[in-house]
């Protein structure tokens, strides 16, 4: 068995990596931010090497202009750091489905060199955690030649897939450094409106799924009168906590996993990293089980709750860009989209707010902007939902669908949309 170096300072444990090499980074709230910022030193010094990443946090000392000529930004989900990169074309954007990831690497169509991750310190039997997020970083475990790992004494230990043997570690750095928190927005009127809204769509016993952003948890807020709700999610945040308190989530009727709350990964305050430590009601698993619709559909009554940015009159469902502009990713959305569509009693939701930019623009357009990048498409979409109601798109014609969104598109819009919407798409209202 090969002997694992313990290194003195996060340099000396990132020197490992080599010219040509394909890295893959732990991501979200459990980006290595330590050994990141040494990467961001020692990849000067070397070649042709090439980060892939889901959106990671603290990584801004790897967007440095010097480090251009040598490495380069792969990103399957873009972050404030490679968003500005991207725009440069300075970091390449990769759409796809989260669940696909993991197969990339187990299938070796995405080599992965070394993988650089951050960990929980190992137990009695030489086991580490993931932590808060598994996400695709198992899958790249299981296949990357080398791994450098961060064991920070704050990850908390987590159950599920995450569990990684000390033993597997090429080089570690020890390290006690604080966790990325987000702190629980205090929701806008409009976002508890939306909140309200896509609540009237849950009913007791149905498993939940949320997407990112504020909406996720103003809908959350509103379910302390429902009973026996699941989840089985992507990624949560704070907003279950409560839910969990209070007795709302039991995860009694779901059919698989029942009595544990399923995940990939979690964002959100140290109460919600506390809450997940050690904590045997909550799996971290593999994003290619937990994303995978053939899973999903398993338990009954899916609500799949996700927002978007653009919604045209058809019901094609922008969420990773804005016009040409990378903004986000394609993530699970689809995933759960479909999943909870072909879960028994299942909805799939899309909540957003009618406008943006102050309420200068529009969400809801009769046609995308050019380049706007369609992650759920108008035949997967089903409920629609804004500050101002609920749109059902299932089974409705194109002059239907432009009807309803138009009714709970902004006031200010309305009109305009009606008139551009015979213009555009021929369709008289
Ligand atoms: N035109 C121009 N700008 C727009 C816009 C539009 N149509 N829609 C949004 N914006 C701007 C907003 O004003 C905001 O700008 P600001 O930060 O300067 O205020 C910014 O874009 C982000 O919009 P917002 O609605 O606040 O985003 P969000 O944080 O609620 O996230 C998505 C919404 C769609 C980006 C997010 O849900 C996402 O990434 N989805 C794809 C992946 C996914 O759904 N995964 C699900 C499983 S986790």
């Amino acid at each position: 068995m090969m002997s694992v170096k313990v290194c003195d300072t996060a340099l000396e444990a990132i020197s490992a990596i080599d010219d040509n090499e394909f890295i893959w980074t732990h991501s979200m709230a459990a980006t290595p931010r330590i050994l990141l910022n040494a990467l961001a030193i020692h990849a000067k010094s070397r070649q042709n090497l090439t980060l892939l990443q889901l959106h990671t946090e603290r990584s801004e000392a790897l967007a440095a202009p010097e480090l251009f000529h040598h490495l380069r930004h792969r990103c399957y989900f873009s972050s404030t750091s490679t968003r500005p990169l991207m725009a440069l074309g300075e970091a390449d954007y990769v759409p796809m489905f989260l669940s696909e990831l993991p197969k990339l690497f187990n299938s070796g169509e995405q080599p992965v060199d070394t993988a650089v991750i951050q960990v929980s310190p190992p137990d009695k039997h030489g086991m580490c955690t993931m932590g808060i997020s598994v996400e695709a970083t198992n899958a790249a475990c299981l296949v990357a030649k080398k791994i450098i790992a961060h064991i920070n004494p704050n990850m908390p230990k987590t159950h599920g897939d995450g569990f990684i043997s000390y033993d597997r570690f090429h080089s570690v750095y020890w390290q006690e450094d604080e966790l990325p928190v987000h702190p629980q927005e205090n929701f806008d009127e409009i976002t508890q409106a939306i909140g309200k809204n896509v609540a009237k769509l849950i009913n007791d016993g149905d498993c939940l799924q949320m997407g990112i952003g504020a909406i996720p948890d103003a809908v959350l807020a509103c379910l302390t009168d429902r009973k026996d709700l699941g989840v089985h999610t992507e990624m949560f945040s704070d907003g279950l906590l409560e839910l969990v308190d209070t007795g709302v989530i039991t995860n009694r009727m779901k059919r698989i996993h029942p009595g544990k709350i399923v995940t990939g990964f979690a964002v959100g305050t140290q109460k919600l990293y506390d809450f997940v430590d050690d904590n045997p009601q909550v799996v971290f698993l593999d994003i290619e089980y937990v994303n995978d619709t053939s899973i999903i559909k398993r338990n009954d009554n899916v609500a799949a709750i996700n927002s978007a940015l653009q919604v045209d009159l058809s019901g094609q469902v922008c969420a990773d860009s804005i016009g040409t502009s990378i903004y986000s990713g394609v993530g699970g959305q689809m995933d759960f989209i479909r999943g909870a569509s072909l879960s028994k009693g299942g909805k799939a939701v899309i909540a957003l707010p009618s406008t943006a930019k102050h309420g200068q623009l529009s969400r809801i357009v009769t046609t995308l902007d050019s380049g706007a990048g369609v992650v759920t498409t108008r035949a997967h979409v089903q409920y629609i939902v804004t500050e101002y109601g609920i749109a059902n798109l299932r089974n409705k014609s194109l002059k239907e669908r432009a009807k309803a969104l138009i009714e709970i598109a902004h006031p200010d819009f309305r009109d305009e949309l009606t008139e551009s919407c015979h213009k555009i798409w021929g369709i008289n209202l």
